[in-house]
């Protein structure tokens, strides 16, 4: 396998060898699109905002497994740019778990020595939240284990919209030709500029589509598709789906051996 992460601390080797996983055959960006949680209200007859908060849970769970394994880098799609077209109230109630687990959380998550980030269009999530994002951020940049990053308002095709905004500008300043922009330059005017491309991209809930998530990103990544609805996804779907990808023969264009 490769973009493996090479250097697992000790505990971090341990733990993964526990679950029964290969520490050579590790993501190190896992990447998911957290799907399900109205559905998994509606089977039990509860409003969405009941499937959402269950999904905040799972979140905790997942973050804690992942930091646990050594695993670089965990991008979780939270909200997408097309999602501010849901009804008023689970918008409100969306963000007012956004809130509250950014308030809750950030001391834990510094704790465990987690770096928090928040890729997307953060601009239009309301100004106490983006202070929040802004705190959390800050106080966590120097952490030096996994790097937690959330997706917010988040789409792929207004992430690659800037970014040819930028080259064109640096192009009509005379500070850069057309025929000089390149895959890296396009790359690093994403949001995702510093991080590794998701080795992996899990989707819950059956539904197999990206919905305008990393839609450049993933060029090469592993899809995964569970049928698990985001609120049920625990540690031991998160451990079937690291097996799943560590069978996985990524060949990137070339041939085997
Ligand atoms: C994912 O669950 C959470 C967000 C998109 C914010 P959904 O809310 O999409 O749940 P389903 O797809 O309706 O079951
Ligand atoms: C994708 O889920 C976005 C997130 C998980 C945040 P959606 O539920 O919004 O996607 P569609 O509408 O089914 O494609
Ligand atoms: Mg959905």
């Amino acid at each position: 396998m490769t973009g493996i992460p090479s250097d697992l601390a000790p505990p971090a080797h341990q733990a993964v060898l526990a679950a029964g996983l290969d520490p050579a055959a590790l993501p190190r960006h896992l990447a998911i699109i957290m799907d399900g949680n109205g559905r998994w209200a509606r089977a039990r007859g509860l409003p969405r905002i009941a499937g959402h908060r269950k999904g905040a849970d799972a979140v905790r769970e997942l973050v804690t497994h992942c930091a646990e394994f050594g695993i670089p880098y965990l991008t979780l799609y939270s909200f997408s740019s097309e999602n501010w077209k849901r009804p008023l109230a689970e918008v409100e109630g969306l963000m007012g778990l956004l809130r509250r687990y950014l308030q809750s959380e950030i001391d834990t998550l510094h704790r465990q020595n987690i770096r928090f980030r928040v890729i997307g269009t953060r601009e239009r999530l309301s100004d106490d939240i983006q202070k929040l994002i802004a705190a959390s951020e800050e106080k966590t940049a120097q952490n030096s284990g996994l790097t937690l990053v959330l997706a917010l308002s988040y789409g792929a095709r207004e992430e690659l919209v800037q970014a040819a905004q930028r080259l064109a500008c640096a192009v009509r300043a005379g500070s850069l030709a057309p025929e000089a922009i390149t895959e890296a330059m396009i790359s690093q005017h994403l949001t995702t500029a510093d991080m590794p491309d998701p080795d992996v991209v899990l989707r819950t809930s059956g539904e197999q589509r990206l919905s305008n998530f990393m839609l450049w990103q993933a060029a090469y990544a592993e899809f995964i598709f569970v049928d698990t609805l985001w609120p049920d996804f625990d540690k031991t779907a998160l451990i079937t789906a690291l097996r799943a990808y560590g069978r996985r023969d990524r060949r990137f264009g070339g041939v085997d051996g």
